[in-house]
């Protein structure tokens, strides 16, 4: 499978730009799988216009109903969205979110035929113990893995510019991959984000049991994500 590169614009880009953004990005050439996630209020033009795939950055967990503000993986599904993350680090330090709640909206992805990007929070030095304990949890009641994407995203190393070292990425991806191989006999699809930049995306994506990366909130100026596809291309 190509690797895949996730830009999640976080709360950034007025509607001025969006179309500037779209057509940049529809003109580069790569074999890589881009997945732009902006904010809500821009994902139908995303949906109609870019070339490549389109996610949510969150979603609630319940269908429909009395739940003012927020946005369900069937309306998603209804627009032509096609991913969505789930519990990214921001999420949790400043809307409280659980891996008890990523469960929740991960079952809902599944049954609302949205592709879970699952977020696998953790300091970049916690123990194997942490790590599988918080995997668990994400994935309580869940029997098959094959539509979901994992992505290890060290909280020290988000918007940081402090990138962890590449040995210390390839150990915690090449372990999340063999646990989660052993628990569920499928190999997991799994991005790597916190500070990839382009010095050092391609050792990133050299890394075998790694799928991808995701780019942080640079990747919302449409020269940032070029120079990068650029350098990955070199
Ligand atoms: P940075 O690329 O800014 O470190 O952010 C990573 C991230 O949060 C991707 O979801």
């Amino acid at each position: 499978m190509n690797k895949i590169l996730v830009l999640n614009h976080k709360m950034n880009m007025l509607y001025d730009d969006v179309y500037d953004y779209i057509n940049q990005l529809n003109n580069i050439s790569t074999d890589m799988n881009i997945i732009i996630c902006p904010s809500y209020i821009y994902l139908t033009d995303f949906v109609n216009h870019s070339d490549w795939g389109i996610g949510s950055q969150n979603v609630y967990h319940e269908a429909n109903g009395a739940y003012t503000g927020e946005i369900s993986t069937t309306q998603l599904r209804s627009i032509g969205v096609e991913y969505s993350l789930l519990g990214h680090y921001e999420r949790t330090k400043y809307f409280h979110e659980s891996e008890v709640d990523t469960n929740q909206k991960l079952k809902a992805c599944l049954e609302g035929n949205i592709i879970p990007i699952v977020c696998l929070q953790a300091q970049s030095n916690d123990d194997k113990k942490t790590l599988t304990n918080k995997l668990d949890t994400i994935l309580e009641d869940i029997d098959h893995i094959e539509f979901i994407i994992f992505a290890y995203e060290p909280t020290d190393a988000i918007g940081q510019n402090k990138t962890l070292q590449i040995d210390q990425i390839e150990e915690t991806c090449t372990f999340i991959s063999e646990y989660l191989q052993n628990k569920y006999h499928t190999r997991p699809n799994i991005l790597y984000g916190g500070s990839v930049t382009n010095d050092n995306i391609n050792d990133i994506l050299a890394i075998d049991t790694i799928a991808g990366t995701l780019i942080g909130e640079k990747s919302s100026n449409y020269q940032y994500v070029t120079n990068l596809i650029d350098q990955i291309e070199k």
